[in-house]
């Protein structure tokens, strides 16, 4: 395992859509291994692959001390919303409230090929369904209303880390990274 460089807001690998996982192998396994040990190191809620440059549709979450993850989840959103603090880490130290579901059932496959079923409320929800925008090249700045995402991009192009030369794509390591980088 190894904690991988978490891309930030302006690289383009956030905004492609991830491609859905077709291969359960041993590379497979290594990435969430990665994204569960970047995750926790950050430290971090979820995490999603094209944060750390993988663009295949997997994530991780940690929540409630239980980490956690997910292979092209497909979602079902209940219609009752809640509203509270979001960020993201690849847009580091800006949190908005961002409206969310309040409850998600998030069907999808585990590292193994296994169908799973994870039922979350609250804060597990919002993970979800945060990770899972992701993997669509959605950011949650982009859920905001026009005026709280007007400020998140004036707050953007102020930080720090924001216009520093974008990192280089390096050849990944692992056959299933440089498959989709
Ligand atoms: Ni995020």
């Amino acid at each position: 395992m190894a904690i991988q460089p978490i891309r930030l807001f302006g690289d383009p690998v956030l905004r492609t859509p991830a491609a859905p996982v077709e291969t359960f192998d041993k590379e497979l396994r290594k990435l969430v291994a990665d994204l569960t040990e970047t995750m926790m190191d950050a430290p971090g809620a979820g995490l999603a692959a094209p944060q750390i440059g993988v663009s295949l549709r997997v994530f991780t979450y940690w929540v409630d001390d239980e980490p956690g993850h997910l292979i092209n989840p497909d979602l079902d959103l209940s219609e009752e919303t809640q509203d509270g603090d979001e960020g993201c880490l690849s847009i580091p130290d800006l949190a908005f409230d961002t409206i969310r579901s309040r409850r998600v059932v998030a069907k999808g496959m585990n590292m193994h090929g296994e169908p799973v079923v994870i039922e979350g409320s609250d804060l597990l929800a919002r993970a979800l369904q945060h990770e899972t925008d992701h993997l669509d090249g959605i950011l949650f700045i982009d859920r905001l209303d026009p005026d709280s995402r007007k400020d998140a991009m004036r707050l953007i192009r102020a930080a720090e880390w924001f216009g520093e030369a974008a990192p280089v794509v390096q050849a990944s390591p692992h056959a299933i990274s440089s498959r989709w980088l």
